[in-house]
């Protein structure tokens, strides 16, 4: 079998440390993936409340791909979780952390000067071959980079969810990024088995550019009173083929996460702002301002 990625210290790859900072569902599917595939992974959050629940996350998906794995033997299935939590470390100082990055993934929350702010102290900090990274599926990677002063090491790679499972990574160029970067953060998505594609800092890059208004359109064919939910989702799994149906997935995506993306880019997208495709919706709207944000509040469109 083909070495993986972390343990062929050569200029080929020259990734070992991998920092991940956010330990939610992206956050926690990053550091997994990474240290499955051998490479050293801190997992690095405010609080060691925030670290913990990540932490369960990681297991219990691990436990998942173990049983898959090695569905005969028990005694594999444990060596398999232990090895790999073991090259997981937990940290709640983000700067000590990224002293010995040679990539830094950031998964925190959503909102432009908090990740602003942290990759501009990061940069103070972090070796100076070290790539910087963020997984954000609605801000624009340039305006991410430029709290740093290292434009030409800084990029977009955004995993879906759940990252586990999910093969796709996208690999987002700014203007300013070395080419030779996107190349050593593709060979990384190459070693985690993962499938990268490469596309600009536009809104959504690929995937949510086109799942988005998707989306989108399913909640405003309900608007109208024109099917329900359950017969969109059935129409659209049987007649589309798709794992999913619309609001199957934004459920599982979380309605504040779509209504975040959605008004981000009503307002200011570059060449999307004030866009009938993504204007806001009433009744997603109703249903955040209720708190019913899908799986993880337990309701949404349906309940769980
Ligand atoms: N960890 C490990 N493995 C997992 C997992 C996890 N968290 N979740 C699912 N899996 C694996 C299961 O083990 C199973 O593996 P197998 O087929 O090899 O046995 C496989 O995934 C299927 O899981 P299930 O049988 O439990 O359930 P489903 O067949 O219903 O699949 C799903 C679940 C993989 C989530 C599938 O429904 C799917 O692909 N849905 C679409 C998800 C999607 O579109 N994601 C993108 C969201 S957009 C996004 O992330 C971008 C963001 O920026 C907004």
């Amino acid at each position: 079998a083909a070495p993986s990625g972390a343990e062929t210290s050569s200029p080929a790859n020259p990734i070992k440390n991998v920092v991940v900072y956010g330990s939610g569902l992206m956050g926690s599917g990053i550091v997994q993936v990474a240290a499955q595939h051998q490479y050293q992974v801190t997992m690095v959050d405010l609080g060691a409340d925030h670290l913990k629940k990540g932490q369960g996350y990681i297991e219990a998906s691990l436990k998942r791909v173990a049983r898959k794995k090695f569905a005969d033997s028990d005694a594999q299935q444990k060596a398999f979780v232990e090895d790999t939590l073991s090259r997981i470390q937990l940290s709640t100082d983000p700067e000590a952390a990224a002293t010995t990055a040679d990539l830094i993934v950031e998964a925190i929350v959503e909102n432009i000067n908090t990740k602003r702010s942290l990759f501009s102290s990061l940069d103070q900090v972090a070796p100076k071959h070290a790539i910087f990274t963020s997984n954000t599926s609605s801000l624009p990677i340039s305006e991410l980079a430029s709290a740093t002063k290292r434009q030409d090491r800084f990029a977009g790679l955004h995993f879906f969810n759940p990252v586990p499972q999910m093969k796709l990574v996208e690999v987002v160029s700014t203007a300013e990024v070395n080419p030779t970067v996107i190349n050593d953060l593709t060979q990384f998505c190459l070693s985690l088995k993962k499938a990268p594609v490469n596309c600009k800092d536009t809104p959504g890059f690929i995937v949510n550019r086109l799942l988005v208004p998707y989306l989108m359109e399913a909640v405003r064919l309900v608007e109208r009173g024109e099917a329900t939910p359950k017969d969109v989702d059935t129409a659209m799994k049987l007649g589309a083929g798709y794992p999913m149906g619309p609001f199957e997935l934004l459920d599982y995506i979380g309605l504040d996460t779509c209504k975040f993306i959605l008004d981000g880019w009503y307002k200011e997208g570059k060449g999307l702002a004030g866009d009938k495709l993504v204007r806001p919706s009433e009744r997603l709207n109703e249903l955040v301002a209720k708190g019913d944000l899908g799986r993880k509040s337990g309701k949404g469109f349906y309940s769980y």
